[in-house]
């Protein structure tokens, strides 16, 4: 026989507790999604999030520095041959200071920073720090960014996942979803943590990254409208969807 048991006969202070929680956390997913695509959605210079946007972030553009790319490309025109050598010679050294005044200065006083000064919008190449950082080959994620956000997201995250689950464990819900539905969230949290470090290295790992966010979004949304639904609405509404058949057989129990 069965009965109507935990999340719908709550004490209306608990009931309003949790709906508190589940609420702030759902308007938390919709947020991260966003920032997801604020921050690496823009990765590789289109908006949206793709695939390449992940690999721009965890493992970087390793052909080569920007200001190579550049040299080589829009701003070919900007310096004879021998002088955009030299400055994608110094950059392939890894941009060393010692060669700024000397060689690279003059370099940029001459050719670049009738554009490229502190006025205009562009980089401003009147300072080392600037040059430095187009001459850097992007190499993606760091490893001490990597471990900090992994720790931050797994100890953060654990406890969203340990509430939300816990709550939508009181929900009535067939037994092999609800441990399947419980337990799916923290497996995608590794999975997509584990991802950053694989696509550092190896970036066709990054449809791993794409699949983890997605897999524990879709499941923490079914838990929390599952547990909303089974608080707020009468029993006869969900009580057929989400028990087995004998739900149908005992409809007295729904009272
Ligand atoms: C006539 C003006 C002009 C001169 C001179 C010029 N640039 Fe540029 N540069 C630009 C413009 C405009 C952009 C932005 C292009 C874009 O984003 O499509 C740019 C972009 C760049 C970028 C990419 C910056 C970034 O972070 O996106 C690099 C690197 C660069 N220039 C290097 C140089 C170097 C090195 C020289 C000197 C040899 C130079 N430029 C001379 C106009 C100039």
């Amino acid at each position: 026989m069965i009965q109507i048991t935990s999340l719908a006969r709550l004490p209306l202070s608990y009931k309003v507790l949790f709906t508190g929680f589940l609420l702030v956390i759902g308007v938390g997913l919709l947020m991260s999604g966003a920032q997801i695509m604020l921050t690496h959605g823009q990765a590789d210079g289109k908006p949206g999030l793709s695939i390449n946007d992940i690999v721009y972030s965890y493992y970087g553009n390793r052909s080569g520095s920007k200001l190579e790319a550049m040299l080589n490309g829009q701003m070919k025109p900007m310096a004879p041959d021998p002088v955009r050598f030299e400055l994608i010679q110094w950059a392939r050294d890894g941009g060393p200071i010692t060669e700024w005044a000397p060689r690279i200065e003059p370099i940029m006083k001459q050719y670049c920073v009738s554009c490229h000064n502190t006025g205009s919008s562009l980089p401003d190449f009147t300072k080392f720090e600037n040059v430095k950082k187009v001459a850097e080959v992007d190499e993606g994620a760091s490893i001490g960014s990597l471990t900090r956000v992994s720790h931050i997201h797994l100890f953060g995250i654990a406890f969203i996942f340990l509430f939300v689950g816990w709550i939508f464990g009181l929900a009535q819900y067939p037994t092999r979803w609800k441990v399947i539905l419980i337990a799916t969230p923290f497996t995608f949290l590794l999975l997509d943590v584990l991802s950053w470090w694989l696509t550092k290295y190896i970036p066709t790992f990054a449809w791993l990254t794409m699949i983890g966010g997605i897999g524990y979004s879709l499941a923490s949304t079914v838990m929390i409208i599952t547990s909303l639904a089974q608080m707020w609405l009468p029993p006869e509404k969900w009580l057929a969807y989400w028990t087995s058949e004998k739900a149908a057989e005992s409809p007295s129990s729904a009272s």
